[in-house]
């Protein structure tokens, strides 16, 4: 084969994996987080999960607060979220709303230096 066709091929198997894939980079350094996206988090949060995610949750759902998990546990599953009772919930969300959420979650993990309930 030709370089260029090799090229051209690695390009498009390249863009069908982004496709297919939740491409979410998760490895974001705890130490820079900016203030106005963990904020957009909360409320994204609190407006599109936390009526589930709550004290005594009508659907059984976990009371879940930043600090309820360490950094590597929220990571994980915004890695792969598709094995969660709620995946259905996640899909709705666009992948900027799902960032967000994660950068808010993950800024206040139990181990990371700022823990956060969600009150
Ligand atoms: C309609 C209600 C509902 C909504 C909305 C919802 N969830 Fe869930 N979620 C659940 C239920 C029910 C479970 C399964 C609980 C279990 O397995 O015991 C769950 C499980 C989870 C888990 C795994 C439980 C754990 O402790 O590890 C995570 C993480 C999670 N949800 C995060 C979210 C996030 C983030 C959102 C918003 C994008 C969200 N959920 C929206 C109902 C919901």
């Amino acid at each position: 084969m030709k370089k260029t066709t090799i090229l051209l091929l690695s390009i498009v198997i390249g863009l069908c994996a982004i496709g297919v894939s939740f491409a979410l980079d998760v490895n974001v350094d705890i130490n820079n987080i900016d203030e106005r996206e963990k904020k957009q988090g909360k409320s994204i949060y609190r407006a599109e999960c936390r009526q589930c995610h709550k004290a005594d949750s009508e659907v059984g759902a976990p009371n879940l607060s930043p600090d309820s998990k360490v950094m590597a546990h929220w990571q994980e599953a915004f890695t792969d979220y598709s094995d969660l009772e709620c995946a259905k919930e996640w899909e709705k969300k666009s992948e900027e709303d799902l960032r967000l959420i994660f950068l808010y979650l993950y800024s206040g993990a139990s181990d990371s230096p700022t823990p956060a309930k969600c009150l």
